[in-house]
């Protein structure tokens, strides 16, 4: 992509902007697509079919696991150290190190600021800096997980609770490595709510570790679970179909993953049917067709039936009573684990 910086410290001439932008917007944008999906395991062969389609934008996915869906080969997997369990499995580095050499980025902690009960890892900002650094960082340098594995700090939920945590989390990793803190190569975020807050809480981030800090070379985001929870069609559509170009366009934005790759009867009731790629029988909704591009037609299905994909555990659901008023508090999904069958 190119470079047009939207942060002040990295500003250039509003001309150098545009002409960039029209030289390379169009054919950088269909090559080097920022688009994935989140994988809760869909367990049809046909939905797994159009994701990996050749002709759609869908470059990466991940699964809040270390272990890749065979179903999904095709597409560049980001393995997740989901929480201070995963840290101690003596599965997850091999599983890591076993990886195809198209898995590049690593994720760590899910939503440490968040209860288990909705998918978050819960664990204390001073905690998880020592599991980060005894741990994840060792995979930066490749003395874990046979490569030179690009990390990412721990994800946090969209809300004002978030920022706090990643400020204790930033302490506690000075108070451990005063020199170094908690490296990190790139940042995951998490948004479910209106188009206004996402580019609010994008802008916050960047702030956080860009704008504010001193270092030399900005961090990139990347959003790994977003949507609108509980909203119509309508009003889901046309919040993707801003969101989609905005991130797009956005230079601190590396690459975006919806929340929805499943169908309308897998939907858990905290996002509602609303943010589903799939209706009930397979076709591309209105708003998967939207994510997977020009090519898909609504009611679009792909070819095959029921699939390899085994859901050997689903251990994260919905809680209803954490559905928060303003869209802003939890993510919750529900979480499996997939494994090829
Ligand atoms: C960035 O720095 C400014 C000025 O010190 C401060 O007001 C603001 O809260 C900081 N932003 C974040 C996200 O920490
Ligand atoms: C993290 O803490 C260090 C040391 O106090 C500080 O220099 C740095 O700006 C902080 N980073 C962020 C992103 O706040
Ligand atoms: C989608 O966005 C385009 C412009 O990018 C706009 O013309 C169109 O009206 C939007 N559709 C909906 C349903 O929001
Ligand atoms: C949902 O969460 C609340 C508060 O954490 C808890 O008391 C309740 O038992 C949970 N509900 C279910 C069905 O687990």
């Amino acid at each position: 992509m190119p470079r047009l910086h939207q942060s002040i410290r990295h500003r250039r001439p509003k001309a150098f902007h545009t002409a960039l932008f029209a030289l390379f917007a169009t054919t950088a944008l269909a090559q080097d697509s920022k688009r994935g999906f989140a994988y809760v395991g869909d367990t049809h062969d046909s939905d797994n079919k159009l994701l990996t389609s050749s002709s759609s934008p869908l470059k990466w996915y991940y699964n809040w696991s270390p272990y890749a869906t065979s179903a999904l080969s095709s597409l560049e997997f980001l393995p997740m150290i989901h929480g201070i369990d995963a840290t101690e499995s003596s599965q997850t580095e091999p599983t890591i190190r076993d990886l195809p050499s198209s898995s590049k980025h690593l994720l760590s902690f899910n939503e440490p600021d968040g209860t288990t009960g909705s998918g978050g890892s819960s664990i204390s900002p001073e905690d998880a800096a020592r599991a980060y650094i005894d741990y994840v960082v060792p995979f930066r340098d490749g003395s874990k997980g046979g490569r030179n594995w690009l990390i990412s700090h721990p994800v946090t939920t969209g809300s004002p609770n978030g920022l706090d945590w990643l400020r204790r989390f930033n302490e506690s990793c000075y108070d451990i490595d005063e020199e170094n803190g908690c490296p990190t190569d790139f940042i995951a975020a998490h948004w479910y709510g209106a188009f206004a807050g996402l580019s609010g809480w994008l802008g916050t981030l960047d702030e956080f570790y860009n704008t504010n800090s001193s270092r030399d070379t900005p961090l990139k985001i990347w959003i790994t679970e977003m949507g609108l929870p509980q909203q119509s069609a309508e009003d889901t559509y046309a919040m993707m179909n801003r969101t989609l170009p905005y991130l797009d366009q956005l230079d601190y934005v590396e690459g975006y993953s919806w929340f929805g790759a499943f169908r309308t009867d897998d939907a858990n009731e905290w996002t509602g049917d609303g943010v589903a790629l799939f209706d009930d029988d397979g076709g591309l909704t209105e708003l998967g067709a939207l994510y997977l591009g020009n090519e898909f037609k609504e009611g679009q299905k792909g070819e095959g039936g029921a699939s390899g994909v085994r859901l050997v555990q689903s251990i994260l659901w919905m809680n209803k009573s954490l559905a928060p008023a303003d869209c802003r508090l939890e993510a919750s999904h529900t979480f499996h684990l997939s494994l090829a069958a």
